[in-house]
């Protein structure tokens, strides 16, 4: 038996993991808001059950939030670690998607078969990518080729609260030799990848209050201090004309490309035109004197996730309102300590206020920025097992977005991540209309079932 035979049986085995996929996608398992809390709780059963059914001893764990899935599966050496997460984003605004979002379809489109739902490409169908390689191997083989941990998170979406304590309180349960995270894209939605740097992330919510009600802005407005105009002079301040954050000490940490990854990131020749493009964009809009790549994987930002105030209703109402607050985050870089900017961002905020107002913070998660090490040999036996799947050769490549969890298996674990994933700039993640390439999904079970081959071939 050998892995091409596993390989067939991947590709003869297709329709039904696309079916079991289906299955999981119909469970609403959107984790930061509160009605979905038993549909969360399903998602983590079916994937116990799944596991079970595969001979890996799994168990649905508590925590104070969403649960986690843990299992187990005794065999030789390497013992490899497998992450990914089975909660979802909301999916709102509800009318801009073409269906139910929990009622997930396959559908042929002008660039190809793609699987249709929230949560396809973020991140369960990446998340069964690998199950699905565990299970062809298994019908082939018998049983797996090495010792392996499961690790499948319920918070992911909503800044894994529950992950620290969790990890440390069963650090001797999670160390393994090495964790594979299937939770990121392809480089450019075509080349297969190993993402060895992220960006951390910071979340603030600010509430300004003014008057103790609503009031009536032809009897107020000119007296009154008015919340929303002074939420939206604060956040135009939070960035100077070049683009830079203003926020104090914001750029402490944060140092240059050094030489070797500037001139790697050039190597890739980044379409930055076409990666607009299929936005609706044409201009890179972030500080001015940086590249293209840089702006998205090696430079910190602030963004204003979204702004309540005021009547936002159908018509027309001449309020003033008592109350305005925005989210905020920011993507961290480099050695950028967030709970240090948390700090001068509260304060900076807090000194802009005028008299009669006042405001209240809530955080919402605080991770790091992390850099992978890539010397264990590992990293290049996947690198050529990727490379023999698709049709050009692995990179190694950055990631704009944040998975709080690689950076606690180096520094609270001691184990090297390896994060892998399949996913395509546009298949909408966080976003209405969310879709997982066929090929991403079907490729990406072949891909893990290589990866197993070489990283276990004695
Ligand atoms: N899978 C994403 C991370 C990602 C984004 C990978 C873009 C590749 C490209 C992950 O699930 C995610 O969205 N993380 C959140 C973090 C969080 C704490 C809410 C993010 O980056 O916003
Ligand atoms: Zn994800």
């Amino acid at each position: 038996m050998s892995l091409t035979d596993v390989l067939s049986r991947i590709d003869q085995d297709l329709p039904a993991a696309t079916d079991r996929l289906l299955e999981l996608l119909r469970i609403p398992s959107i984790s930061t808001d509160r009605a979905f809390k038993a549909d969360c709780d399903a998602a983590a059963d079916w994937l116990v059950a799944d596991l079970n059914g595969l001979g890996v001893t799994t168990e649905k764990r508590p925590t104070p939030g969403h649960p986690m899935v843990v299992g187990h599966l005794d065999g030789p050496g390497p013992h490899l670690l497998f992450y990914g997460h089975y909660d979802v984003q909301p999916v709102d605004p509800l009318d801009l998607w073409d269906r139910d979002p929990f009622d997930p379809e396959v559908q042929d489109t002008p660039t190809g078969r793609v699987i249709r739902g929230r949560g396809s490409a973020d991140d369960k169908g990446q998340l069964m990518t690998f199950i699905e390689a565990c299970r062809a191997w298994k019908a082939v083989h018998g049983s797996l080729p090495c010792k392996l941990t499961f690790f499948l998170e319920g918070e992911e979406e909503s800044g894994s609260p529950s992950l620290v304590p969790f990890m440390r309180e069963h650090a001797d349960e999670l160390k393994t030799d090495l964790a594979l995270i299937c939770d990121t894209g392809l480089f450019a939605s075509r080349v297969p990848a190993i993402t060895t740097m992220l960006r951390g992330l910071l979340g603030e919510e600010i509430t300004i209050t003014g008057p103790s009600k609503d009031l009536h802005s032809g009897m107020y407005g000119g007296i009154a201090i008015n919340p929303v105009r002074v939420l939206a002079r604060i956040i135009a301040s939070l960035h100077d004309d070049a683009g830079r954050v203003t926020v104090p000490g914001f750029y402490d940490g944060v140092s240059e490309l050094p030489d070797d990854l500037r001139a790697q990131w050039q190597g890739l020749a980044f379409d930055h035109a076409r990666f607009l493009n299929d936005v609706g964009l044409s201009h890179p809009a972030g500080e001015v004197d940086r590249t293209p790549l840089e702006m998205i994987w090696s430079r910190p930002t602030c963004e204003v996730n979204g702004i309540i105030g005021g009547y936002t209703g159908d018509g027309f109402k001449t309020v003033l309102p008592s109350k305005a607050s925005a989210k905020i985050s920011f993507r961290l870089v480099g050695s950028q300590d967030p709970l240090a900017i948390r700090e001068a961002f509260r304060k900076m905020v807090t000194d802009m206020l005028p008299p009669d107002c006042s405001v209240a913070f809530s955080g919402h998660g605080a991770s790091e920025a992390g850099v992978f090490e890539t010397t264990n040999p590992a990293f290049e036996a996947a690198r050529a097992a990727l490379s023999d799947e698709w049709p050009d050769p692995a990179a190694y490549i950055g990631c704009g977005g944040s998975i709080p969890i690689a950076g606690h298996f180096q520094n609270l674990l001691g184990t090297t991540p390896m994060l892998i994933g399949f996913g395509k700039d546009d298949d909408q993640i966080h976003s209405p209309n969310e879709k997982y390439d066929m090929e991403s999904f079907h490729k990406g079970i072949r891909s893990w079932a290589r990866i197993l081959d070489a990283l276990t071939r004695a």
